[in-house]
């Protein structure tokens, strides 16, 4: 069984791990999205060192920063109709490989650049394994600033518990000058159908469930990494390293 509470040190090099395995899968002539977050920086450190001759779509602008400063070449969903590859991270990764994600409040261009790719690879530390989705993270709804009140009692409906998310000063921005509600669903049964319902909701412009769309999950663990499928292959990695809820 793994130990109950790694250290921040050990969980950055599972993500380094994770990082390393994915940007193998990186080649020559590609057009590669970049989603966000501190998996995907550790991802461009890798490919900062290997200089491939890829372009990158980056999602974010973050994202955008770190690749023109590892001298990547850096393209735009405007130039590029379609993507090879997009590596990514998440929040969540269900037995499905159903994913929550917008931790980092980029889920909407995440998603966007996900839907334009040929595959989507997701780069995550093992902590990110759980039961279901939702287990620990609220569900972020990115929607319009305008009436936002008003689309919270409406994903409330719905069944959640919205909360505005905050930034430095005031309610936190997403790149596209949005707000993002946090809301707690719980134990999140069908996935898919609640993504759906979500976005049919008048304000709302993107939520950070993604079901049914990675094709690869590279989990980092104290091993390395391992590139997951399926279920089985799910199943088969958190019996040997042990159980993920528990970290
Ligand atoms: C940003 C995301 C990130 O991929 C997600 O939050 C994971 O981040 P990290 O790699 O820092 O744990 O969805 O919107």
């Amino acid at each position: 069984m793994g130990r109950l509470s790694p250290g921040r040190e050990e969980v950055l090099r599972w993500k380094r791990n994770a990082a390393r395995g994915a940007a193998e899968l990186v080649e020559g002539d590609q057009v590669v999205g970049l989603g966000s977050g501190t998996t995907v920086a550790e991802v461009v450190g890798v490919l900062a060192e290997r200089r491939p001759r890829a372009v990158f779509v980056p999602a974010s602008r973050l994202t955008e920063q770190l690749c023109r400063r590892a001298g990547l070449r850096v393209g735009s969903l405007e130039e590029y109709l379609e993507v090879d590859l997009t590596i990514d991270g998440a929040d969540e990764v269900s037995p499905q490989l159903d994913l929550l994600k917008g931790g980092g409040g980029a889920h909407t261009r995440e998603k966007l650049l996900a839907l334009a790719s040929g595959k989507l690879v997701i780069a995550v530390d093992r902590t990110k394994l759980v039961g279901f989705l939702g287990e620990r993270m609220p569900v972020p709804v990115e929607v319009l600033p305008f009436g936002w009140r008003q689309t919270g009692e409406r994903l409330r409906r719905l069944g959640g518990k919205p909360s505005l998310r905050q930034g430095e000063g005031g309610p936190f921005l997403t790149d596209n000058g949005n707000y993002v509600l946090d809301v707690r669903f719980g134990k999140i049964a069908r996935p898919g159908e609640l993504e759906r319902r979500i976005n049919s909701v008048p304000g709302v412009v993107e939520n950070g469930i993604f079901s049914g769309m990675a094709d690869i999950v590279v989990v980092g663990h104290e091993e390395g990494c391992t590139s997951l499928c399926s279920r089985r292959e799910w199943g088969k990695l958190v019996e040997r390293l042990g159980a993920p809820s528990k970290l």
